[in-house]
């Protein structure tokens, strides 16, 4: 099977880029972050301590998270209930922050992701999938941009979605998820030395897709 991993830092883009390239490719495209994110949903509802290892430890072993791919479109399932509309808030963005540093975290989803990616092409994209998860894919890409250039993006992105939000507290939130990523032992965000690397911070998003389609080998 084939496929194209796509790493890069919170807010840069990724999950937009991502889901256009998969698109012009005609494959499914995995958010990965989506189940971290499943999993902070789980750790919230069983109302446990994220700092404390053990109580996460404990939840991970009656946790099921599974992907299911309904007309093109990511459901991620937590325990059999699809909990994708859950994910995509501020809270979720920091729990998930928090507990994916955890080894024992990121193992309980490894074989997932890399099951999903043997049964079809697929566009993953994440933090670890270059460096880790699919290390052996030919097509890796690393998506860059300033910090103050990806807060301006999220900063307009909620105020189109008519949203109240402050430029300077998406900023801190942005370097302090930035610095859990790329300090945390396990897994941290880099750019892999066989990766492209697209400085996204004065391009449009259709030409980092082009970019990205330019490189991808399809055999
Ligand atoms: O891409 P995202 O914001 O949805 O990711 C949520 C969190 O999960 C983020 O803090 C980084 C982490 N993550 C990770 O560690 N490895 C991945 N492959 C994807 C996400």
């Amino acid at each position: 099977m084939l496929s194209v991993a796509i790493d890069g830092p919170a807010g840069v883009g990724k999950s937009t880029v991502s889901k256009l390239v998969a698109n012009k490719l005609g494959w499914h495209c995995l958010d990965t972050g989506a189940l971290y994110r499943a999993i902070a949903v789980a750790c919230l509802r069983a109302k446990i301590d994220i700092k404390n290892i053990e109580e996460v430890k404990a939840l991970l072993n009656k946790i099921v998270i599974e992907v299911k791919f309904e007309n093109g479109i990511q459901h991620t399932y937590l325990n059999g209930e699809d909990v994708t509309k859950f994910l995509r808030t501020e809270e979720m963005d920091m729990l998930s922050s928090v507990t994916s540093a955890y080894k024992e975290v990121r193992n309980s989803i490894i074989d997932l992701q890399r099951n999903l990616a043997k049964q079809e092409n697929l566009v993953v994209e994440g933090r670890d999938i270059t460096s880790n998860v699919l290390k052996e894919s030919k097509n890796k890409f690393y998506l860059d941009a300033t910090a103050e250039e990806r807060a301006k993006r999220r900063y307009k992105e909620r105020i189109d979605r008519g949203e109240k939000v402050n430029y300077n507290d998406i900023l801190e939130d942005l370097i302090q998820r930035d610095k859990n990523d790329m300090t945390r032992k396990v897994a941290p965000l880099v750019c892999t030395k066989d990766s492209i690397k697209i400085d996204t911070t004065s391009l449009t998003i259709n030409e980092v897709v082009e970019e990205i389609l330019k490189n991808v080998k399809l055999n």
